[in-house]
């Protein structure tokens, strides 16, 4: 079904990202000319793709995703054959905070792409990630393509609007451009404001010799997590194939926060053990007595999504992808990664 076409050229938006990098890297094995956007001004954030060698081997473009002329003139200049728009504001609780900023970015950037490709008539393949943050609070537990959506919070909103765009602009103008639907996915290159991320790294502080026990909010919050690099697979796939459809990216189980801090913990060499209640719940370390981790009120949501878990079974059916990478085989290479970031660094 994939179709691989070496020594094209890709233009990948947020390709100082976690999903930015990992797919930089893979596109680079294949052949292909990575062009990567950086965010005018600032600092650009660029260790992850330092630490998985390929800083020199993208060729770097300043783009506003949010600057229509910018946008215009991006890809005039570049005339990519794929284009992965990963440049988003990702994180729920900055939405609120954000939500024009948020809108901007993931909405608007979004229709200024379609319309720059309608505009140019550019012959590309146009991949979106979009969210299960589209489903909302007023959708079953097992979520597939047909659920309808229902946001509930900015960040949202703001990709079921450009995923609906996306719609609407391949139906009017036929233009070539995919989307998945991708649950929570996760790696040693996350940000760490996001909570597995958040929690292999300090506690991997913690045991390098931070006092600082890790603060959560809603330990009993349950997500559909995967392992990045997969999802990176499942976009390919999606994007280099002929398929029009889209499709549910996810691992169909659910764990909590909790579950997921103790297999850390464990893998930092503690024996964590959980007690109390609600805001005085803690994890500490049977061996030595050391508070692992606490509960504070300032990291619980105002509202938060509900547990969402997605069923992967058409496009394992359609395009025969299925997430690789176990849980605790992630969570552990995590684990390592951290440790050695944070060795000798307290
Ligand atoms: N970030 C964070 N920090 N979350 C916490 C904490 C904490 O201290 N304590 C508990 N949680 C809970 C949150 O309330 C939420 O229920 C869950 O952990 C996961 O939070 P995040 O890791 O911030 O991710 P998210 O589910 O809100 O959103 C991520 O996944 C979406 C679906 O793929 C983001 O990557 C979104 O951009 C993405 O669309």
């Amino acid at each position: 079904m994939k179709k691989r076409i070496d020594g094209k050229t890709v233009l990948v938006t947020g390709v100082t990202g976690q999903d930015g990098g990992f797919l930089a890297k893979s596109l680079l094995e294949d052949g292909f000319n990575v062009f990567g956007t950086l965010r005018r001004g600032g600092h650009p954030k660029t260790e992850r793709l330092k630490s998985l060698g390929i800083l020199d081997k993208i060729t770097f473009v300043p783009l506003e995703i949010s600057d229509f002329s910018n946008v215009i003139q991006i890809l005039s200049d570049v005339r990519p054959d794929y284009i992965y728009n990963l440049s988003a504001q990702s994180f729920v609780v900055d939405s609120f905070r954000h939500p024009i900023i948020t809108t901007q970015t993931n909405y608007i950037g979004v229709l200024n792409m379609l319309e720059a490709i309608k505009l140019l008539k550019l012959d590309v393949k146009f991949f979106q990630p979009s969210t299960s943050e589209m489903y909302g609070n007023n959708s079953p537990k097992t979520l597939t393509e047909k659920n309808s959506f229902s946001p509930s919070n900015p960040y949202g909103l703001s990709k079921y609007s450009a995923h609906a765009a996306l719609k609407i602009y391949r139906a009017t103008y036929d233009i070539d451009a995919v989307t998945a639907i991708l649950f929570n996915h996760e790696s040693e290159y996350r940000s760490t404001e996001f909570v597995t991320r958040k929690i292999t790294f300090q506690l991997a502080q913690l045991k390098n010799g931070s006092k600082r026990p890790v603060h959560l909010g809603n330990l009993s919050a349950a997500r559909d997590w995967g392992y990045a690099e997969d999802y990176i697979e499942a976009m390919r796939l999606i994007a280099e194939s002929e398929t029009k459809d889209e499709f549910v990216v996810a691992t169909n189980s659910l764990n909590t926060v909790k579950d997921f801090f103790t297999r850390a913990a464990f893998y930092m060499g503690y024996d964590p053990e959980f007690e109390g209640e609600g805001v005085n719940e803690k994890c500490i370390d049977k061996r030595t007595g050391a508070v692992l981790c606490e509960v504070k009120k300032e990291f619980f949501r105002h509202s938060d999504t509900k547990a969402l878990r997605g069923d992967y079974s058409k496009i394992k059916k359609e395009l025969g992808w299925k997430p690789s990478t176990p849980f605790d085989i992630w969570i552990e290479k995590m684990v390592r990664h951290d440790l050695n970031l944070t060795r000798n660094k307290n």
